[in-house]
């Protein structure tokens, strides 16, 4: 028996523990806790115990964990001058991809699968890609990368390596959310992309690259950046209605709006909007969420029938800008996050391994003679 599904939808292809959606009614649990709990009351660093130890961390827990992942905050000797090769103007999303795969030359022991070495390799991942991220990008503004600070948090500690400066508590709050908001997500292309790789037994390093090759199409984690580009092409919250039906007289997207799984509106693009509104009007970029908010009313008059409303990406967009993010480093904090997620849907695949294998309807030719090249 087979059954022929384009993009694989409606196909259940593996099962988890880790994150919950309810696309028609707009939930999203992490291990059962909803998003907007973790969001207002976690850390990134105790939602990734949550998620990697399906259960919350006890005081102890948490603290030998934090304590673990900033011990590993410096890159291996040698990555800061292979981040230092790459050209100034390549796209940070292919030098973290590169960049993670070259990891793997650093460890010992890559192709250890065990689920405490699974474990240990993707600490480490974690530890160290907010490095090569800031690295690059300071590297390419001609300035030299900053040290990490095993005193800071993760996102403090991704700050303060970007721009030289301590960040503001209400920055690094800000950024730690969007950190918890884009964790994890179900069997979402770049997860499932993760465990078929490691279904082959390959490795952690492979798992993580190849998702993040996956993370940046524009109809995935890229979207945030081409949410961005569409608020600049905007003048003002006036011209919104002429370019978004536009839009649609040309048949294009709307960028950050739709979603496979939710016909509802995104739980994430809920607390990412509140988030975006007060950092927009602290930043002096009120302007942004206007237009957002614009945009977010028309799709809603326009096609909210046809199930399509605001997704993560929507509102990342501008919290990501009032942070002070360039628009290429969008979709690596995307990945920096959503490590956490592959990585527990590695461990969680290899403790229950069966390698994905679909099958393909061949729709070509049969029995056609081979003609040789001079006859052809
Ligand atoms: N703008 C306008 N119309 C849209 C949009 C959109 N953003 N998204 C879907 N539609 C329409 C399609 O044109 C199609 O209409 P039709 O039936 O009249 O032809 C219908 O909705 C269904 O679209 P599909 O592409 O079949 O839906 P699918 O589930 O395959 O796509 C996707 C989901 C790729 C996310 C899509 O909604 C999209 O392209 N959105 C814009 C890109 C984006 O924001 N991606 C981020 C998703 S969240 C994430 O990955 C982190």
């Amino acid at each position: 028996m087979t059954t022929f599904s384009k993009g694989l939808e409606g196909i259940v292809a593996a099962e988890t523990a880790i994150s919950y959606i309810d696309g028609t009614n707009g939930i999203l649990e992490y291990v059962g806790i909803p998003i907007g709990e973790l969001a207002s009351k976690s850390t990134f660093e105790e939602t990734v115990f949550l998620l990697w130890n399906q259960r919350l961390p006890t005081k102890g827990e948490l603290a030998a964990f934090t304590t673990d992942l900033r011990a590993r905050y410096e890159l291996p000797e040698g990555m800061l001058e292979r981040i230092a090769a790459a050209p100034t103007d390549a796209e940070p999303m292919h030098v973290l991809r590169t960049m993670v795969s070259a990891l793997s030359m650093f460890d010992p022991n890559p192709n250890e699968n065990t689920v405490e070495a699974a474990r240990d390799k993707a600490l480490n991942i974690l530890a160290w890609t907010p490095s090569i991220v800031a690295a690059f990008d300071r590297n390419r503004r001609g300035l030299a990368p900053v040290a990490p600070d095993t005193s800071l948090g993760f996102s403090a500690n991704f700050l303060y390596m970007l721009n030289d400066t301590k960040p503001t508590d209400a920055m690094i709050r800000a950024f730690d959310i969007c950190m918890i908001t884009h964790a994890d997500h179900g069997l979402n292309n770049s997860t499932f992309t993760a465990r078929v790789i490691i279904s082959t037994l390959s490795d952690m390093y492979s798992a993580i690259t190849g998702a993040i090759g996956s993370l940046r199409g524009p109809l995935h984690g890229g979207a945030n950046e081409g949410v961005m580009k569409m608020l600049n092409e905007i003048d003002s919250v006036a011209d919104a209605e002429a370019y978004v039906m536009g839009k649609f007289e040309r048949k294009e997207r709307i960028m950050g709006f739709g979603h496979r799984v939710y016909k509802a509106k995104d739980p994430r693009a809920t607390e990412l909007m509140s988030l975006a509104k007060q950092l927009a009007d602290d930043t002096g970029n009120s302007d942004l969420y206007e237009k957002s908010h614009a945009i977010e009313q028309i799709m809603d008059r326009e096609v909210a029938a046809k199930g399509i409303y605001p997704n993560v990406d929507f509102y990342s967009a501008t919290t990501y800008h009032c942070i002070g993010l360039k628009l290429d480093l969008f979709t690596p904090m995307f990945a920096l996050s959503r490590i956490a997620g592959w990585a527990g849907h590695v461990i969680e695949q290899l403790g229950d391994n069966r390698l994905f294998r679909p099958t393909v309807n061949y729709v070509g030719p049969h029995n056609v003679p081979y003609v040789p090249i001079d006859e052809r």
